[in-house]
């Protein structure tokens, strides 16, 4: 409980940086206003004005009324037989006092363009979860998700340290090690569990009479041998992204098996889409979708300065550092341009999309798309910079920026809110006639 309190706290600096950021935002707001104004007095609505007021947008403070209003109509509670259909990952961050958090970037919540996300309730959460298996299953940014969600749900549970109401089930510390990490949650016989295995398909030793420049292979056809141990749960919650680079695989003497052939031509994206590939059919035909609801988070945005094609061709999760000492979300810049940056983001959704044409089992249908990446790109103030904790209170060094992982509390908080909504909508049983644009849960018949 030590070390989750840890990652519970987060310090401040109250350096003149971000009491400078503090104005900005004020300034912002309140210009953000007179705009918004003015615009509405003068020129009425559907000038030519849209792609400049969705800049503001943002602005505007969150508020929980249920339903605000929102251009065109009502803004329906997500959970509610309305809210089907809602594309919960398009939308802004909004400035929201409500939050409970008391630090800066804390107060950001992510508010959907058509429906209001269900306020997290931990205690909500674990009722639904009693009895069963939460697994997070990816690499260093999987479990980034999975130690918020056990914030989150911690926070919800009263416990003292002679009071073991949630424990690691091989008495293991929360660390970067390989291998896996349960918690029970005693009250609720809940685990929530992460497996590392960032790339979800098997790495493991080459055929016998390789050339000796392959030390290991990513058996492209084959899931990752703890697979049988997910499988069951009931929430799984998939991810893999960061490490398909050459990097990570080829110059490590990593290469791509398919079969009992090692492809040593084959290029990195072409191997993730087949990994891809394998991960849908396994999740079609070993999973067993009345149990277990899947769901698979596209990539998570690294910030960094230049075009990013070349995360393919090399450079790992340190590259870049483009968010050094930021204090504020995207204001200017659109985020869908910058997405280009991200060619992992592309290759799942066109595998997917390819996947979805092709009868008979669209991919959509096997799992749900944690679309997080283009609202997490907003964010280049989440990552660990200017928060980070360390034993002297001072921003991390410009050069030894962390521009891929979170801070928490921070962004993946949100995604986990709208896990937490998405679980919880399924449960009602609304999202079965969702007409989903991808995004909401989508059942099995
Ligand atoms: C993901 O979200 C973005 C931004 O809202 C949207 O443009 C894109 O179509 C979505 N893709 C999928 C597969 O849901
Ligand atoms: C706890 O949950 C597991 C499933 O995760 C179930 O098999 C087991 O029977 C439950 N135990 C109790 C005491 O209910
Ligand atoms: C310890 O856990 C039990 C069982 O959930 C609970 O009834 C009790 O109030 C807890 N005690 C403390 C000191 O938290
Ligand atoms: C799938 O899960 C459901 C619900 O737990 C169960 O009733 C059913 O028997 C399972 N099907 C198979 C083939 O295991
Ligand atoms: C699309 O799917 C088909 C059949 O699943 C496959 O043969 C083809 O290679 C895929 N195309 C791409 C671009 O992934
Ligand atoms: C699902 O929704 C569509 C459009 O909202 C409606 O036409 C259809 O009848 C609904 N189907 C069911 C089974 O409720």
């Amino acid at each position: 409980m030590t070390t989750l309190k840890k990652f519970k706290t987060i310090k401040l600096l109250e350096s003149s940086l971000s009491i400078l950021g503090f104005v900005l935002i004020t300034v912002c707001i309140v210009f953000g206003f007179f705009y918004l104004d003015y615009r509405s007095v003068v020129t009425g609505d559907g000038f030519g004005f849209s792609k400049r007021t969705d800049r503001f947008k943002w602005l505007k403070f969150g508020g929980y009324a249920g339903k605000a209003e929102v251009s065109g109509g009502k803004r329906f509670d997500f959970l509610s037989e309305d809210g089907d259909g809602c594309d919960v990952f398009e939308g802004d961050w909004v400035w929201d006092e409500k939050y409970p958090l008391d630090h800066l970037y804390t107060k950001w919540r992510w508010q959907p363009k058509d429906c209001n996300l269900p306020r997290f309730n931990g205690k909500r959460m674990l009722e639904n979860l009693r009895d069963k298996r939460v697994v997070f299953v990816g690499d260093s940014i999987g479990r980034n998700q999975w130690e918020s969600l056990l914030c989150m749900l911690s926070s919800s549970v009263t416990s003292s340290t002679s009071n073991d109401s949630i424990y690691e089930v091989n008495g293991n510390p929360i660390t970067k090690h390989k291998g896996f990490l349960v918690f029970k949650f005693r009250d609720y016989n809940c685990t929530l569990e992460y497996y590392r295995a960032p790339f979800l398909v098997l790495q493991s030793r080459p055929p016998p009479n390789s050339r000796p420049e392959i030390r290991t292979t990513l058996k492209l056809d084959q899931m990752d041998w703890t697979s049988t141990r997910w499988r069951d749960s009931d929430v799984l919650v998939l991810n893999t992204g960061h490490w398909w680079n050459n990097e990570k695989t080829i110059r490590g003497g990593c290469y791509f098996q398919e079969g009992s052939q090692v492809k040593m031509e084959l290029k990195v994206e072409t191997a993730y889409r087949k990994a891809l590939e394998t991960v849908i059919s396994w999740i079609n035909s070993e999973v067993n979708q009345t149990k277990t609801q899947v769901f698979f988070r596209t990539y998570s945005p690294v910030h960094k300065t230049t075009n990013n094609n070349h995360l393919y061709r090399g450079r790992n999760l340190r590259a870049g550092r483009n968010c050094h000492l930021e204090t504020l979300p995207n204001l200017v810049s659109s985020p869908l341009q910058q997405s280009s940056n991200w060619p992992q983001y592309h290759t799942v959704i066109d595998v997917i999309s390819n996947r979805s044409k092709s009868l008979p089992i669209a991919a959509t249908k096997v799992m749900n798309i944690l679309n997080t990446t283009i609202m997490s790109s907003m964010r280049k103030d989440g990552h660990p910079s200017l928060y980070y904790l360390s034993p002297k209170p001072s921003p991390v060094a410009a050069h030894r920026q962390d521009c891929s992982h979170w801070c928490l509390p921070g962004v993946p908080d949100a995604w986990n809110e709208i896990l937490y909504a998405l679980v919880l909508k399924q449960a009602a049983g609304f999202g079965k006639n969702s007409s989903s644009r991808v995004h909401s849960p989508v059942l099995q018949s």
